[in-house]
């Protein structure tokens, strides 16, 4: 995720650009860069957030100008990467939100046609590509480079000698602002909603031509579309938040997009993917903390399902202390930050035991990326409330594809590799139809109104989920959760369970659903609130569910996608109704960067 910004009037362009720009700060902070439009292009960029590029700009002119905050997903941060890139002969400039996923493929062809490269950017691709096809019409080059490009975008475009933004969106958000002799491009409304509250959103195909004079939006066919503008009405503040109430919400909410995002780059080449050693692989060890070592155990189940490879989870502050010696040839590393401290120790500890280590980060640049012998990036854009949600889900995706990658290798099952890949192109629908039913979870978070403690319980890959389920719990709400597999019950916990502590249990279809409801009905014999999450369609829960969570129809392979949203909006809607800091859960950090 990055931030593009556009102006088109007379005001002071450096102050409006660097303005809109910190407003879309939460999208990427790692480098900033804007070009003006001045009888020539004036660039700046810089590595960094957008107050170290303020710092390094001298007083500009100039009616046009557009900017971008960028959160690395090709190439690392850095000044060379940073946006806008801008063409050979200096006429066009560019900024770009998205992943272009034939870069490498335009990149070749391009090289062979004379063009030099400065950055390992899909976007400088993009911009080459634009002024290949330019006669004099920057639009009309931009529709036509964007026919040879698959991938998903939001661009801005400006020329030397004119005072027009061309954009345009696919599955990018993308908004024009409309002033009196003045108007505006951003990502969100966030950036200019202290300038205007009148915006036209752009559609996925559009594309638009924004001046100071005005902003005319084209359709797929060129053809102008007359769109007329609707009214904002968030403050400033409701709008960074996109209007939820909170950045956990908002990220919840996000988890369709950073799905495709993440699955865009890896799904067409999955079998390819050059992340796993050479060698035999007859085991693989997965290390991390937390919700990532939770993803890591959903990873377990996947893995072992479709490739036959016997894998063990370990949490990486245990793994780092521990003497064994056996070799390991694959060891793969889940941090979301790639800063976690046990979490490199543990991946400098498996290099140093001879194995091929696997990052599987959501931070290009991060240490884990410089540390690991390969990296698996999730594409969730940045987080910013503590508790992970979307960068949790993108890692789930990354367990699909890393087990995809290996069924491969291991020759199992390409039958299951290409059911597992029509079943992930359909995941963000149904994610998608989850967060629809947020009402639900609202309602069915009574049962924890006054709970001391709760028991969340799974069998199967829907184990680890409820593991993840209580985490969220306790994290944003501070009651007392535990995660167990339900086998487990009898063997202990099920003293702790009367009217007082509710149960979550996971009963979806699978091969151990029957298990699941003798153990349910164990635990609604001694009195316990009983909440089921079911898929849509079950009757078994009317008889012994105090509570019903119904969760739509998906491949259970994949269960463990929408289960685990579901989880997410039930803690947040629990943390709401105590009106608990839900962003910033009392003792806990972002980053642990600390044993
Ligand atoms: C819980 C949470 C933490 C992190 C853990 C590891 O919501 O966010 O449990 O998962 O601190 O962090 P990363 O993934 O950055 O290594």
């Amino acid at each position: 995720m990055c931030g593009i910004v556009g102006y088109a009037g007379s005001r002071n362009i450096s102050e409006v650009l660097l303005q809109s720009l910190k407003r879309l700060e939460y999208r990427g902070y790692d480098s900033a860069g804007i070009a003006v439009v001045n009888g020539s292009l004036e660039v700046f960029k810089e590595k960094g957030d957008i107050d170290s590029l303020e710092r390094k700009l001298p007083p500009l002119n100039g009616n046009v100008g557009i900017g971008h905050t960028r959160w690395a997903t090709c190439g690392p941060p850095s000044r060379e990467n940073a946006h806008p890139f801008v063409s050979q002969d200096n006429n066009i400039a560019l900024v770009h939100n998205g992943i272009i996923e034939n870069h490498i493929q335009l990149r070749r062809d391009l090289e062979k046609e004379g063009y030099s490269f400065t950055s390992e950017t899909d976007t400088e691709v993009l911009v080459h590509l634009i002024s290949k096809y330019y006669d004099g019409d920057l639009h009309k080059a931009v529709r036509r480079a964007l026919r040879d490009v698959r991938g998903t975008y939001a661009i801005a475009a400006v020329e030397a000698h004119s005072e027009q933004i061309v954009v345009a969106r696919n599955e990018n958000p993308l908004v024009l602002g409309i002033g009196v002799s003045e108007n505006f491009v951003a990502s969100d409304v966030t950036a200019m909603l202290e300038y205007t509250s009148d915006v036209v959103y752009l559609l996925d195909g559009e594309t638009a031509i924004v001046s100071p004079t005005g902003v005319s939006v084209y359709g797929p066919d060129g053809n102008v579309i007359y769109r007329p503008p609707s009214k904002v009405d968030w403050s400033v503040e409701e709008a960074r938040k996109g209007g939820f109430e909170h950045y956990m919400l908002k990220e919840i909410f996000e988890q369709p997009h950073a799905i495709s995002e993440t699955l865009v780059g890896y799904l067409g080449e999955m079998e390819e993917l050059n992340i796993i050693p050479h060698s035999k692989l007859d085991s693989m060890k997965i290390l991390a903390c937390g919700t990532s070592y939770n993803a890591g155990m959903v990873g377990k189940y996947i893995i072992e399902e479709l490739t036959g490879i016997p894998v063990q989870v370990e949490l990486a502050s245990e793994y780092r202390y521990s003497k064994r010696t056996n070799h390991c040839p694959l060891v793969v590393l889940i941090s979301q930050s790639g800063e976690t401290a046990d979490t490199l120790a543990a991946c400098k500890e498996a290099k140093s035991r001879g194995s091929f280590t696997l990052a599987i980060t959501n931070v290009v640049g991060s240490s884990i990326t410089r540390e690991a012998d390969a990296v698996l990036m999730t594409h969730a854009g940045p987080e910013i409330s503590v508790a992970a949600t979307k960068t949790y889900t993108a890692q789930l995706v990354a367990m699909y594809i890393l087990a995809g990658r290996l069924a491969h290798t291991t020759g199992h099952n390409s039958e299951e590799i290409r059911r597992l890949k029509a079943s992930l192109r359909t995941l963000p629908l149904k994610v998608s139809e989850v967060l629809d039913r947020a009402a639900d979870f609202k309602k069915a978070s009574q049962i924890f109104r006054d709970a001391r403690s709760v028991f969340f319980i799974g069998r199967n890959r829907n184990y680890p989920t409820m593991l993840e389920g209580a985490l969220k719990m306790k994290e944003i709400s501070y009651i007392h959760a535990e995660g167990y597999a339900a086998g487990e019950l009898k063997h202990g916990p099920l003293a702790l369970l009367d009217e007082s502590t509710p149960l979550v249990a996971a009963c979806l279809p699978d091969h151990t659903y029957d298990k699941m409801l003798t153990n349910v009905s164990e635990v609604a014999a001694r009195g316990s609130p009983v909440l089921m999450i079911v898929e849509d369609g079950n009757t078994d829960c009317e008889t012994i569910a105090d509570y019903v969570i119904r969760l739509p129809a998906v491949d259970p392979l994949l269960s463990p996608v929408t289960l685990g949203v579901a989880l997410q909006l039930l803690a947040y809607y629990v943390a709401k109704e105590k009106g608990l800091p839900i962003d910033k859960p009392r003792n806990l950090a972002k980053s642990v960067t600390v044993e």
